[in-house]
């Protein structure tokens, strides 16, 4: 990304001796929407982004210019000076949190951009919390911890956002590391890095251009659902829990927590069997598994749509090894993984068939896994 005319617009409004931060949107492999189950996710960092122009102003006010967007906003930092315009809630939400939990902080001025594109699923919003929980943490000396920076940018949706997240996209854009995916317990929050280049493979993302928003969506009512199970089943999390186990208080449940449910589960151990299949270069098991979490995620969990579920199906028949929707749901990308010799034509494909079909083409992004938060300059 460039970042010249970002560093051009901050010496415009607010002069210089800034500092620049930056942090990443992410991808995820496999294991979606088992974050807030307290299960496995497999997401990287990737070389999209927020990166913000910064400086301390000495007062108690926030003044910030989205450069994208060509608007700015300024608020206090206080409870009652949440701003009106919405993308100033992840700059304030972030503020709060760091204040509650003992962070000192005060005013700065700020011009930020980005290239995450968004509702594509790849968090955008977790890369601009992030970049921000980390600038203000190094720049104010706060000794917030990498983990609580994470958590910081998930109470912001929580709390200023209207997103009940988990912890994935923050965990992400916060801890990673270029060339390398991780798998996160979402529960004990222990984590490892697994170098991934497969060889032979590309990763590629085809956006369908269907915005999601998951503000005031139904991944709210997903989450609920999933709570209301586990606590049938006398578990904190539905992690852990087996298809015994759901089908046994089958009765107790609604028809569609049921599916809920066995969506999550079986997500559970799919994240396992990538995993293994992963050590043994086993990419043919890795595809058949993004496969059946596309169908999962598209026939019991309902987040997919129409165009999301014509894109893995025109992967196929053009023999992609795995496809499938990723992120929150309710548009954006899928996740695809290709063989190099098919690359071109299943991209060709692709464009070709959802441009008759919808009337315009899908966005194809390479993914290149990156590093997360960090001080530019
Ligand atoms: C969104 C949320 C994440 C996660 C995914 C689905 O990206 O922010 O916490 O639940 O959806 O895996």
């Amino acid at each position: 990304m460039n970042v010249e005319p970002v560093k051009a617009k901050f010496a415009e409004l607010f002069g210089s001796d800034f500092s620049i931060y930056t942090s990443a949107g992410r991808i995820n492999l496999i294991g979606e929407h088992t974050d807030y189950n307290g299960g496995f996710v497999f997401p990287g960092a990737v070389d999209k982004g927020i990166v913000a122009v910064i400086k301390l102003n000495g007062t108690d006010k926030v003044r910030a210019y989205a450069f994208d967007l060509g608007e700015s906003a300024e608020f206090g930092l206080n409870e009652e000076d949440k701003p009106a315009e919405s993308w100033a809630h992840y700059i304030f939400g972030v503020c709060r949190e760091i204040q509650k939990r003992g962070g000192k902080i005060g005013g700065f001025d700020t011009v930020f951009s980005g290239d995450v594109p968004l509702g594509a699923g790849m968090s955008s919003s977790a890369a601009l919390e992030s970049t921000f929980a980390f600038a203000l943490n190094e720049l104010y000396n706060c000794g917030i911890d990498k983990f609580e920076l994470a958590k910081i940018g998930q109470s912001t949706e929580h709390n200023y956002c209207g997103v009940k997240c988990g912890i994935m996209d923050q965990f992400a854009s916060v801890f990673g590391k270029q060339g390398c995916l991780m798998r996160l317990d979402c529960r004990s929050l222990e984590y490892e890095y697994f170098p991934f280049d497969p060889q032979g493979y590309k990763l590629v993302l085809v956006d369908s251009r269907v915005k999601h928003a998951l503000v005031g969506s139904p991944y709210n009512d997903r989450r609920a659902s999933c709570e209301r199970v586990a606590k049938v089943l006398g578990q904190e999390f539905l992690r852990g829990a087996t298809m015994e186990q759901l089908d046994a208080v089958k009765d107790q449940i609604s028809e569609e927590d049921y599916k809920r449910a066995r969506y999550v589960i079986g997500e559970e151990q799919r994240v396992m069997d990538v995993c293994a299949a992963l050590e043994k270069g086993d990419y043919e098991t890795v595809g058949a598994r993004m496969y059946e979490t596309h169908w999962g995620m598209s026939k019991d969990y309902e987040v997919s749509c129409e165009e999301l579920d014509f894109l893995a199906e025109v992967a196929k028949a053009c023999g992609v090894t795995g496809s499938r929707i990723m992120g929150g749901g309710f548009g954006g990308c899928t996740i695809n993984l290709v063989k190099d010799e098919l690359y071109d034509s299943f991209i060709a494909t692709a464009k070709a068939k959802f441009n008759e079909k919808y009337g315009h083409e899908p966005m194809i992004y390479d993914v290149i896994i990156s590093d997360g938060a960090r001080r530019l300059e």
